[in-house]
């Protein structure tokens, strides 16, 4: 097992990677949280994984779906959580992907104004980014996570069994969120595996411990993204508006998360190229580790470049401008103002539609 710390001084906690982490949820409680007596377990239907808290507990399960991350199903988990008993000095666990991760942090963010809490992520996406951080919240009709609390879990479980029944597509997305943390650093990182290893070269749960490794360090020096935080975003701005975009023949591009931040690496990539922030060596270095990734570089079919940079600068983390995070000599950081001009020739270049492009 590897243990990662997330350094936050009194909100610090470990990050358990490994084959069987889940097994040890109770000692785990005993340990960081020896006074509480009750658990309230939030799943999703269809999470094939169970886990025993060594307390008395109850599980929750939402429907599937991520129309659940939603303010009525934290009502409904707040007043379960009340009607079995539970204390603000007892513990939600939540088992599943982002979804549940982020809707029972949350939950466990406003109940009793702030219950401990512990994730076990079931998913890659989960593993390496949603569990971990203490960003939590629930989606509006108006936009995705724009409720929510910064609330960091007690400890996160990172079990490569579970992976095991993961299908296809959501494998495919985790790595799309790996792929990103190749071109990030962290202090300590290099500890993780074998040290002179690329990330492509380890084990699972070697890689895995690498990108919590590198999100640990960058959430410890910046909790709240007041600046460093954002090169968490790396490929984001187009992935978001990938993931948002409806084209003009209604068409929707059919991505996953990490299917998105795949392509939105490149774009990055060659934005900086043209902005003479990196060479053609380190884009190429892009396009291997998102190959070895088995991951598609290429905009989905349809791709209006005009659309794009319309939901590129609508992207809540892009300010007032059009801001991205951009590799450079001192590797990827936000860049503010890029003209538009630059990112629909850096879409063109990768073949984006162009109609409408020069309105
Ligand atoms: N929960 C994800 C994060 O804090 O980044």
């Amino acid at each position: 097992m590897i243990t990662v710390p997330v350094e936050l001084g009194d909100r610090a906690y470990p990050v358990m990677v490994g084959a069987g982490a889940r097994h040890e949820l109770a000692s785990v409680l005993a340990d960081v949280l020896p006074g509480a007596g009750r658990a309230a377990i939030v799943t999703q239907e269809g999470i094939p994984v169970t886990v025993d808290p060594g307390l008395p507990f109850e599980v929750h399960t939402v429907p599937d779906g991520e129309g659940v991350k939603s303010l009525a199903t934290v009502e409904q988990l707040c007043r379960a959580f009340a009607r079995t008993g539970l204390s603000r000095a007892d513990v939600v666990v939540a088992v599943g992907g982002g979804v549940v991760t982020d809707l029972a942090g949350f939950a466990a963010a406003s109940f009793h104004r702030g219950t401990a809490y512990v994730n076990v992520p079931t998913t890659l996406l989960g593993q390496v980014d949603a569990a971990i951080g203490g960003k939590t919240g629930v989606n509006l009709p108006e936009g995705k996570n724009l409720v929510g609390a910064f609330w960091q879990p007690k400890a996160v479980l990172c079990d490569s069994e579970v992976l095991s029944t993961l299908p296809p597509r959501e494998w495919t997305s985790g790595r799309g969120e790996m792929a990103k943390y190749a071109f990030l650093t962290g202090g300590g990182a290099e500890r993780v595996g074998s040290p002179d290893a690329s990330l492509l070269d380890l084990t699972l749960p070697e890689q895995v411990a690498r990108c919590v490794a590198i999100k640990a360090e960058v959430v410890a020096a910046d909790e709240h993204e007041g600046g460093r935080r954002m090169v968490l975003n790396y490929g984001h701005t187009l992935a978001h508006a990938l993931e948002a975009a409806r084209f003009e023949d209604g068409g929707r591009p059919d991505l996953r998360h990490g299917e998105a931040v795949a392509v939105g690496l490149l774009f990055a990539a060659l934005l900086a190229r043209r902005l003479d922030r990196i060479d053609d060596e380190r884009v190429e270095l892009h396009r291997t580790v998102i190959a070895g990734f088995d991951l598609s570089s290429e905009l989905p079919p349809g791709s209006r470049a005009a659309t794009l940079v319309e939901f590129m600068a609508r992207d809540k983390k892009a300010h007032h401008d059009l801001t991205f995070v951009l590799d450079g000599p001192v590797g990827p950081e936000a860049v503010r103002g890029v003209a538009v001009s630059d990112v629909l020739a850096t879409l063109a270049a990768m073949g984006a539609d162009q109609h409408g492009a020069d309105r």
